[in-house]
């Protein structure tokens, strides 16, 4: 796989933000804010409060020089105070907004989906999917999204297939990328974009919250045909779609998984499958498929 650009291209020069999510080094949202420091975006940083003692992201805000804005995304006071404290500091509107903030309740507490909590539930999708819209909102609201400015958030296939330990995270993200689509047609007459990528499984604090997440992401390995997309890949994408380059691509969900949605099986998988599945039983399945290799 080609390598991470090591200077940037500039691609962000002028152009201000803000990122939610940046919790430690493997977040998504981290690597994101790297590559847009990179291409010489400026932006705030801004998580939960409730991360201040989970998270290292001063170390980040100190790297990037973004400063650090506690706020709850499914807070509305807090996101209206966001939005004043990062207009304060730019002196004036946004250009771009990463919204990659995902949270399971239920999935964490190994509750099965078919005896979700109703109260968690809710929990789940407020955070991780109505957040986006909420944030939108206000940022409409107190005037803090410039014209032509371009919104990314994270998602996963789990929202068009069902996986089986993806759980009620299935749910979100599907109404996640429904908000996307809706708010897309409202964002357009004001020439704001806003797309959501989909991301191959990552290790990262929120991945690893699903159980049996090895073997998802293995799984996932052996099916793309590029193998799973990593953080610094994902990053990368994320800026192309901050920046002018993709100005006519909106309300799409844009699959960085390299090539997995488009696999049905490979033979990687079906060797795997067939060794596992014929395990001690006559092999000639696999012998007819792969030959000599078996
Ligand atoms: P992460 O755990 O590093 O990031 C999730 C972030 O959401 C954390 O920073 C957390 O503090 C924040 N958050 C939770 N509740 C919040 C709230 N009420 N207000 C503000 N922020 C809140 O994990 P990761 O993987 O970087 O997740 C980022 C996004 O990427 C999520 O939407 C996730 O579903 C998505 N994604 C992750 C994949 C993976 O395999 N890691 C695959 C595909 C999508």
């Amino acid at each position: 796989m080609a390598a991470t650009p090591l200077s940037g291209h500039g691609l962000l020069q002028g152009k201000t933000g803000i990122i939610f999510g940046a919790l430690n080094p493997q977040s998504l949202a981290w690597t994101i804010a790297e590559a847009v420091h990179r291409e010489g975006g400026r932006f705030v940083l801004t998580n939960a409060p409730v991360a201040q003692r989970l998270g290292e992201v001063d170390a980040l805000s100190e790297k990037t020089g973004a400063p650090l804005i506690w706020a709850d995304a499914t807070s509305t006071d807090d996101l209206d105070r966001l939005f004043a404290e990062a207009t304060a500091h730019f002196g004036g509107g946004i250009d771009f907004i990463v919204h990659s903030i995902g949270m399971g309740m239920n999935v964490r507490k190994n509750r099965p989906y078919e005896d979700l909590n109703p109260d968690w539930f809710l929990k789940t999708l407020d955070i991780s999917a109505a957040s986006l819209h909420r944030t939108i909102t206000q940022g409409l609201k107190v005037g803090a999204l410039n014209d032509g400015g371009s919104i990314v958030t994270l998602s996963f296939i789990g929202a068009q297939r069902t996986f089986s330990k993806y759980s009620e995270m299935g749910d979100a993200k599907a109404l996640l990328e429904s908000i996307v689509r809706s708010y897309g047609y409202r964002l357009a007459k004001r020439g704001i974009r806003i797309n959501s990528v989909s991301q191959s499984p990552t290790r990262t604090s929120a991945g690893s919250g699903i159980r049996g997440f090895d073997l998802l992401y293995t799984f996932a390995e052996t099916m793309a045909p590029l193998g799973n997309a990593d953080s610094d890949s994902c990053a990368d994408y994320v800026v192309s779609l901050l920046s002018d380059y993709t100005r006519m691509v909106t309300m799409q969900n844009l699959f960085h998984d390299g090539g997995f949605s488009t696999m049905g099986v490979t033979d990687e998988l079906l060797e795997l499958l067939g060794e596992g599945l014929l395990k001690g039983q006559d092999s000639s399945a696999l012998q007819e498929l792969f030959g000599d290799k078996k």
